[in-house]
């Protein structure tokens, strides 16, 4: 017998002119969803689905992610409560526990720069581009005032581009002239304001350059905006001499080799990203410019650097490019991102970045010794377990049960979940 499977098409014109309800017909028909999980998917809690359905495009819900308190942050000798978002189990007590070791000497010290953002415009196609980069300067004062004609709010505030810089590329296409505009950004992230005026400009380095512009972008390279924290702990608070060597000794692995500098950075990033996405800021703009800031010398290394001083205490430091807002984009529109903001009740974007940064320098510092002390796995082990009980179907009371016997045997599996659970019903009925 012939056998015909019909294949189902994704290719959809006007999904999203639709109305929510219409287009949550459609996936539920697609991937035949139940009712329960398509009113899953529409209860969207905090966020209405009309919010979230002016945020982005073809809407049919919104995903929920844990936000949790890290304690104990001492910064600037200033107390804050710091509000994370993240899925993974062990980072929001990582991040408590190493604030509370480095308040043991004072707490974490930060420092930023200006919030200057690059913004890229490309030309190509130029006779002589070293002429072309000499008249880019020429009229640099004339290209700034075309910029800061696009944003008078932001020049009002004290900030708008401020200065410019000329680069010449050379690629298989050729050679290209690189203009790159210096935007303050004051406290937004800036993207929008600054691709406006990058766009607002082109025309003119046409004229300028005689060249073709094509690109007119932000750079998530944000090197003129970088935040840096610092810390110092006593030798006891970390747990002796030994640990401060192992945590040192880790540091220089990571900065040694790329394989652990990116699992060494990506512990960083588990603090500054949480706080990145409950404030609604742009996680990937981070995630970018910290890799390519980690690599800005040809070899990717680490972002932080820890290191024994003179007392034998450990000292560790992190910089790293923060290009996020309190005001702006999704940022005051979000209403669990508003209440964020309020509980870390800070005032400039350029606080804020200093506090996510802090919270990367923290949770390094938590992943780091604890792989250097006693391995993460039994910090780890027990939130596994308990989400294994969970999803095994433990309720109540018996979740601690078989997570318990879970960790004693070191059996943490689904299917030994499932047989404790078994066990302890057949014997309590
Ligand atoms: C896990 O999410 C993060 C760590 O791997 C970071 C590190 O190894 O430094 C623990």
């Amino acid at each position: 017998m012939k056998c015909q499977t019909m294949s189902k098409i994704s290719a959809f014109a006007g999904f999203y002119k639709l109305p929510v309800k219409e287009r949550l017909r459609i996936v539920k028909e697609f991937a035949n969803l139940t009712d329960e999980e398509t009113s899953l998917l529409t209860n969207t809690g905090s966020l209405s689905i009309e919010l979230a359905d002016r945020m982005i495009e073809n809407v049919v819900g919104a995903f929920p992610v844990p936000l949790g308190i890290a304690v104990n942050f001492l910064i600037n000798k200033r107390d804050y409560l710091i509000p994370m978002a993240i899925e993974e189990p062990s980072v929001v007590a990582a991040a408590s526990y190493a604030a509370k070791m480095a308040r043991e000497g004072g707490g974490f010290h930060t420092t930023s720069t200006s919030p200057v953002m690059i913004g890229q415009i490309q030309a190509v196609n130029i006779k002589d581009p070293y002429r072309a980069r000499m008249a880019v300067y020429g009229y640099k004062e004339d290209i700034l005032k075309k910029a800061n004609e696009q944003d008078p709010v932001l020049v009002s505030l004290g900030g708008g581009a401020k200065d410019l810089d000329a680069k010449i590329i050379h690629t298989p296409s050729g050679p290209m002239l690189i203009t790159e505009l210096h935007v303050d950004c004051r406290d937004a992230m800036g993207a929008n304001a600054v691709n406006t005026m990058a766009e607002a400009v082109a025309p003119m380095i046409e004229r300028i350059t005689g060249g073709r512009v094509y690109l007119r972008i932000i750079s998530n390279l944000a090197t003129k905006r970088l935040a840096r924290a610092y810390v110092t702990i006593p030798k006891e608070a970390v747990g002796g001499e030994e640990v401060v060597q192992g945590i040192v000794q880790a540091y220089h692995f990571a900065a040694s080799d790329p394989y652990r500098a990116a699992t060494h950075n990506k512990g960083i990033l588990n603090g500054a990203i949480a706080v990145v996405i409950a404030t609604c800021n742009d996680h990937r703009a981070i995630e970018a410019g910290a890799h390519a800031y980690a690599a800005r010398t040809g070899h990717y290394t680490t972002l932080s650097s820890w290191e024994k001083d003179r007392n034998g205490d450990l000292t560790g430091s992190l910089e790293m490019p923060m290009a996020v807002g309190t005001i702006g984009g999704a940022i005051r529109t979000h209403p669990i991102a508003k209440i964020a903001l309020k509980i870390l009740g800070v005032k400039s974007a350029n606080e804020l970045a200093e506090v996510i940064t802090t919270v990367g320098l923290a949770q390094n510092l938590g992943a780091l010794r604890a792989l250097a002390h006693e391995g993460i796995q039994r910090g780890h082990m027990r939130l596994h377990a308990r989400n294994i009980a969970i999803a095994a179907g433990a309720t109540d009371e018996l979740i601690d049960v078989v997570t318990d016997q879970m960790v004693k045997e070191r059996k943490i599996r689904m299917d030994r979940a499932k047989e404790i659970l078994e066990q302890y019903r057949k014997t309590k009925p």
